[in-house]
């Protein structure tokens, strides 16, 4: 194993998009990030320099962080923010983990421009599960706005304005060639005729899950998550913010050129944008004046068939050696609803703000990290009184939408025990509107054990759950007036932030945490801090 080492300098750098020149947040002045590139066994240690206005932190989405959430990343969870003139090194083993992975900044929505990826390839020895591909891209798709993020998460969260959506999705940081002023913004990827090919997706967009094709060519997915999964054939994937997906590409259509395209997912009544951004796959010796064909396969912004036919596709690989070691007994069965409600808000433009919640408690942000509190014991900084259950249980999906079960606000989060079998039934419900959300557990994976539209029964569905060769992620996408079921092993002390990766909607109070008890054992004990921990 080696020890990798990165400098990550938080610097403002100018950029243009869409002919709209603005200052972003950056990392060493790239925009998307640099790639984190390690093996399986490696230590990381990332030392990140603010030297932006604001203050930051920085996530390693999916990797777990056995005994060691100090480097996990999400502010007043696990550490304090990294202020302005402030460094922090974020220092982790990658241990059971290969596959794709990405980071992003882990505050307000700063990670509309901070965000990278992180390739961990098989230990030295060990190949691929699947054909040895000629050469790997990694693709990251994202969105752009005009105007100032802050500026807009500000009137979404603090004025109670409506959602300001982006001006482009991206790839790769480039919204492609269909844009205004974006000929020399996209992202194009060069193939030979007869040759195989890698990509790394990752979806780092900040509301939107999204559909992703390429003209001609179909896919064969064989990892989420960073974990493989039985390989399947498919014309487009479905991947939520979050989430990251590996695909073959093989090079067999008539050489010429092809775009790559990437649109919305959204099945809600909700405005849907039409801001598809597109990159080039490019066949060697095929001139650049060649109009590429765009990929009429890919889904329609509305097609729920297609997502939940895709999302049945996915198993795990469930070999010996890369088991799928699901919990069969669940020692915890904890049931969340999914709900959004207007608030009475006297600061904002009309008087209310929206609120979301889970078992209609919507999160409360501490002013200390939950982690730091855990360990020190230090009192009133959270409780652990979050309810198992909804405190009062109806028709979820068939209630109208002017239910209103008050929600209350707080910093409330579940205690777990160490090494206990847990299972989370998430439940869309239809207060205000139905809408799909990807859930994002810190510190686990999890077994998606079943999945289902409308009311969750506990009598009936767990009777259909697969529990031999589930797919196992980091995040999951609650499918719209549906719920899903998850399990995981509880055998990572320490404080876990569980939310959806819409951001909007996190801002609105629509996240968790879990705090697992250290274990009897010396190694199964949270790992004392590093001495340069921000403080706040
Ligand atoms: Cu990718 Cu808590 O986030």
């Amino acid at each position: 194993a080696a020890i990798k080492k990165y400098q990550f300098d938080i610097q403002v750098k100018n950029v243009s998009r869409l002919c709209h020149a603005k200052p972003i947040v950056t990392v060493n002045g790239r925009y998307p990030g640099p790639t984190i590139y390690a093996r399986e066994g490696d230590r990381v240690l990332v030392n990140v320099t603010n030297h932006a206005q604001y203050n930051l932190s920085i996530h390693w989405h999916g990797l777990k962080q056995y005994r060691n959430g100090w480097a996990d990343g999400p502010a007043y969870i696990t550490q304090c923010p990294i202020q302005t003139g402030g460094s922090y090194t974020y220092d982790f083993n990658i241990t059971g983990q290969r596959g794709t992975l990405w980071w992003h900044a882990h505050i307000l929505w700063l990670r509309a421009t901070v965000y990278g990826a992180i390739v961990i390839m098989p230990k030295v020895g060990t190949p691929f599960p699947f054909p040895q591909p000629a050469r790997e891209f990694e693709v990251i798709l994202g969105e752009w706005w005009n105007n100032d993020v802050e500026e807009i998460e500000k009137q979404g969260n603090q004025m109670g304005l409506p959602p300001n959506m982006s001006d482009a999705h991206t790839i790769n940081g480039k919204p492609g060639p269909l844009f205004p002023c974006s000929e020399k913004h996209t992202y194009a990827i060069e193939v030979e005729k007869g040759k195989t090919y890698l990509l790394r997706i990752i979806n780092a967009a900040l509301n939107d899950e999204l559909f992703f094709a390429i003209a001609g060519h179909n896919f064969t997915v064989v990892e989420v998550d960073a974990v493989y999964t039985k390989p399947f054939s498919t014309k487009s994937i479905l991947i939520g913010p979050g989430q990251t997906t590996n695909v073959l590409v093989h090079a067999n259509n008539v050489p010429s050129r092809y775009f790559m395209a990437t649109r919305t997912f959204m099945d809600a009544p909700i405005p849907v944008d039409n801001k598809t951004a597109t990159a080039i796959l490019q066949y060697k010796g095929i001139p650049n004046t060649v109009i590429p064909s765009l990929p009429h396969q890919l889904p329609a912004s509305n097609d729920s068939a297609f997502a939940l036919s895709y999302n049945k596709k996915l198993k795990s690989l469930n070999t010996v050696q890369y088991p799928a070691n699901v919990p069969l007994k669940v020692d915890r069965n904890l049931f969340f609803t999914i709900g959004l409600d207007k608030n009475p808000c006297p600061t904002c433009v009309n008087g209310t703000r929206l609120l979301a919640s889970l078992n209609n408690i919507s999160f409360v942000m501490p002013q200390t990290a939950l982690l730091q509190a855990h360990y020190f014991d230090i009192k009133g900084v959270f409780k652990t009184d979050f309810p198992d259950q909804p405190l009062r249980p109806f028709n979820y999906t068939g209630a109208p939408l002017t239910a209103n079960l008050g929600t209350s606000t707080g910093t409330r989060i579940s205690k777990v025990a160490f090494n206990s079998t847990v299972e989370i039934v998430v439940q869309d419900t239809n207060l205000l509107t139905v809408e799909s959300h990807p859930f994002h557990l810190h510190g686990y994976n999890f077994f998606v054990v079943g999945t289902g539209v409308g009311n969750f029964d506990p009598s009936k569905d767990p009777a259909n759950y697969n529990l031999v060769d589930p797919i196992e992620r980091n995040t999951i996408g609650v499918p719209t007036g549906g719920w899903v079921a998850i399990r995981f092993r509880a055998d990572n002390p320490g404080v876990w932030f569980f939310h959806c990766h819409l951001e909007l909607h996190t801002g609105w109070g629509l996240k968790t945490a879990f705090v697992v008890e250290d274990g009897p054992g010396e190694d199964q004990t949270v790992l004392p801090p590093p001495k340069d921990l921000p403080a706040c």
